[in-house]
């Protein structure tokens, strides 16, 4: 563990906005996407799931004692594959986190869900467990693709699990994944369309990028996989932009569009820069503790954490104490990808320095950044495709 404080932090501000919510990480996944770096893995044998689940209880109880009092606005249970969880289990992690901390009584309650028939049979369990939000990785809705991306679902059988969430739970959501080899601009206007007739408030969609450590990269290393150019990127994601302003579900953050009211209100939190502890495998936290900012992740491997948790009652294996400085570029990373933009006030709270404004002047002069009446900063349009290039500038 490493823990480093900046002496030349400026005095006592409030660091934190009142934002408090949970991640619950899942690890387990039938099968590994080939495009996939998240924390998933494969497990064979025998699982005792109720045995696994009481380290989540630990665990929720080792980091409530760090942060007494808060009330819970958002769980999110990602993973992996949470819909594989038995609904017992969610409810079990659900009253662990309402013993040690209130929930809010319109709390947003999520969970990513494989839209198998499968994990559907399991819907209805999973709202009377609590869950109030599914997000579901649909990816496309054409089967071939849907091969390609070594989904176990077909387009059918994606569509019936949306149509069935939506009767289910209040709020729902659905991913895909666009911009893919061979793709083109009319293939994704038609497929974009026939979803936006599907969604009902909210959608994530991704542009396929190519992570290092997965099936994806070594094909693609191997010249075996032809990824859209830069230009043609920009025409996809331009594309995605007007067709879903055109059906009201604009883009509220770089990737994730919904109608007015039907954001996401756990992921809103990562991006204005709130408060969460991460329970699981792998889960990232950012906890204040005596008003200094901790970051933490925990053991990636799914039973190595476990045994972490029985010996110590948690599984992290980083706690860092951040600096006003990374402080403050996080609040930019997180903010900036946000259409309703940064807080430059809060950032110069956080960070003990004022953004430049003749860096702010230069990327106006170009069209890549604006300051809205509330004097938010935000990126335009036109900065969007570039967003971590303005992030650089902006930190620098
Ligand atoms: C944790 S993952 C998936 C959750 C769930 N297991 C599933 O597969 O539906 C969350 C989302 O990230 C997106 N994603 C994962 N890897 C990606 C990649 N390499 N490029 C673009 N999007 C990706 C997918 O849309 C996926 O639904
Ligand atoms: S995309 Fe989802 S199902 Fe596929 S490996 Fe990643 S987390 Fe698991």
């Amino acid at each position: 563990m490493n823990t480093r404080l900046d002496s030349s932090a400026p005095g006592r501000v409030e660091r934190g906005n009142g934002l408090f919510g949970v991640y619950v990480h899942w690890p387990f996944c039938a099968a590994k996407c080939p495009y996939c770096d998240f924390n998933s893995h494969v497990h064979r044998g025998a699982f005792d799931e109720a045995t696994y689940v009481r380290s989540y209880a630990r665990e929720i109880a080792h980091f409530a004692a760090l942060t007494p009092g808060r009330k819970v606005q958002s769980v999110f249970f990602g993973g992996g594959t949470p819909s594989l969880m038995d609904p017992r289990s969610v409810a079990g992690i659900l009253d662990a986190i309402g013993q040690h901390w209130e929930i809010d009584s319109k709390a947003e309650i999520t969970l990513e869900a494989n839209p198998t028939s499968v994990e559907a049979g399991r819907f209805k369990g999973y709202r009377a467990a609590g869950v109030n939000r599914v997000s579901l990785g649909v990816q496309s809705l054409r089967d071939g693709p849907l091969a390609e991306l070594g989904r176990r679902h077909s387009v059918d059988e994606a569509i019936a699990a949306v149509r069935l969430a939506q009767s289910i739970f209040p709020r729902s959501s659905f991913d895909l994944i666009y911009a893919r080899p061979r793709q083109t601009l009319d293939d994704w206007k038609d497929e974009l369309t026939e979803a936006l007739w599907l969604a009902q408030g909210h959608v994530s969609l991704y542009q396929l990028t190519i992570e290092m450590g997965t099936r994806y990269y070594d094909l693609f290393q191997a010249g075996k996989l032809k990824m859209p150019d830069e230009d043609l990127s920009v025409d996809f994601y331009e594309l995605t932009q007007e067709l879903t302003a055109n059906a009201g579900l604009p883009a509220y953050e770089i990737s994730n569009h919904a109608r007015p009211g039907q954001e996401s209100r756990h992921n809103l939190l990562y991006w204005r820069y709130g408060e969460y502890v991460g329970v699981g495998p792998g889960a990232h936290g950012r906890l204040l503790i005596g008003n200094q900012r901790h970051a933490t992740a925990a053991e990636k491997l799914p039973f190595d954490w476990q045994q972490k948790v029985a010996a110590r009652g948690h599984g992290l294996v980083t706690d860092d104490v951040l600096s006003w400085e990374e402080e403050g570029d996080e609040l930019l990373v997180m903010g900036l990808r946000l259409r309703e933009g940064i807080d430059p006030k809060r950032f110069a709270q956080l960070s003990g320095r004022a953004i430049s404004d003749r860096q702010i002047a230069e990327l106006k002069s170009i069209g890549f950044v604006e300051t809205l009446p509330n004097g938010f900063i935000r990126v335009t349009d036109r900065g969007w495709p570039v967003l971590d290039a303005v992030v650089a500038d902006l930190a620098a």
